[in-house]
């Protein structure tokens, strides 16, 4: 049977860096662009919402000129437009959601506003495998940490989150104790490489408590105290948090499967780049028969090709935005879906 060929452009502003792609039904990912203002955020220690809305300004319309013309595709053929309705920073997402509808208007087409955590929550897809329902997904990123049991996609309801820090946010503010710059989860897990043999323990929070909440606020004030006493430790402080956290995710992961009794565990979101997660999550679903499935690398940080796909899969569907009004959803449950 000949499928009829679909093109979502899919745009994504919700924080601190603009992507924009193309991916079609038939084809997968022919284009995907990203511009990351870290390097704009990092002197203030953290991400400036006034800042990333003027720079998603300044680069979301050249960037889909960009993935025009790497997937060698006219603007006329694009056959629906998905962007980043929320959750993330009000006026960040307003200026993707604002050029979407517009040029959605204007060539007359459906435009659709998706969900930042089913992008990322399908990311694993864009390898041009199919997700295996049902699942256990865990999210993790620097504004979530959240297990879902996802019945079928679209269907979502949360098992667990966390009460306090987002991971992410932890990894990060931990790094920034260390002096290690903004974001620095990633800095942070290169410097626990070096750390053959660990000295400090740090305990692992809400592990004995019966629900799948988290809580990694504890965590980073415990990295504080321990760096005040052993300024000189900094691998060390970074290895034992490091341990720490992911310690606490593969545990509550596992309980969460069993919970459930699901074959299948998706990680997506930024911290699941993270090797030292993946390598317990890959040994624990081993031991007890299930099955892991990760984004590739470089979709598991904030991208446009995940906004695109997810929106194709429902645009597809026949949904659509039913007005032409700009809405935004700052704050939006994966549950509302
Ligand atoms: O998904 P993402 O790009 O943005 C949000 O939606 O939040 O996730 C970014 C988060 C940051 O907190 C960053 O420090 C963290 O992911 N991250 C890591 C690693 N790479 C990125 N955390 C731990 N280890 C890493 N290798
Ligand atoms: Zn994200």
């Amino acid at each position: 049977m000949h499928i009829k060929e679909y093109l979502t452009l899919g745009i994504e502003s919700s924080c601190d860096e603009s992507g924009v792609a193309i991916y079609s039904n038939t084809r997968g990912l022919l284009a995907d662009e990203l511009f990351s203002q870290i390097h704009l955020h990092a002197e203030f220690g953290g991400v400036v919402p006034e800042i990333a809305s003027r720079d998603h300004l300044k680069r979301i319309q050249p960037l889909i000129q960009n993935a025009l013309k790497t997937a060698d595709v006219d603007i006329s053929k694009i056959d629906g437009i998905a962007y980043t309705k929320g959750p993330g920073l009000a006026g960040a997402l307003l200026v993707g959601a604002s050029i979407a509808k517009s040029l959605a208007f204007s060539l007359d087409i459906p435009a659709l506003g998706v969900h930042h955590m089913e992008g990322h929550l399908l990311a694993p897809m864009l390898e041009n495998i199919t997700l295996p329902t049902p699942f256990v997904a865990l999210l993790v990123s620097g504004g979530h940490t959240m297990l879902v049991d996802v019945k079928n996609i679209g269907n979502y309801a949360i098992l667990g989150e966390s009460l306090d820090d987002a991971v992410g946010e932890a990894f990060d503010k931990t790094a920034k104790i260390l002096g290690l710059g903004y974001p620095g989860g990633s800095a942070l897990a290169q410097l626990a490489q070096s750390v053959r043999e660990e000295i400090f323990t740090f305990p692992r929070p809400m592990i004995n408590k019966p629900t799948l909440d988290f809580s990694f606020s504890g965590l980073k004030t415990f990295a504080r105290n321990t760096y005040i006493k052993h300024p000189d430790n900094k691998p060390q402080i970074a290895k034992a948090f490091e341990e720490a956290a992911t310690d606490v995710l593969s545990i509550k992961s596992k309980k969460a499967l069993q919970h459930t009794r699901y074959n299948n565990l998706v990680v997506a979101g930024g911290v699941s780049s993270n090797l030292v997660l993946r390598e317990k999550l890959d040994t624990m679903a081993q031991k007890i028969g299930k099955k892991v499935f990760y984004p590739p690398q470089q979709f598991c940080t904030d991208n446009g090709a995940m906004i695109a796909l997810a929106g194709s899969l429902r645009l597809l569907k026949g949904e659509q935005d039913s007005t032409c009004a700009i809405e935004i959803q700052p704050r939006w449950s994966l549950e509302e879906l």
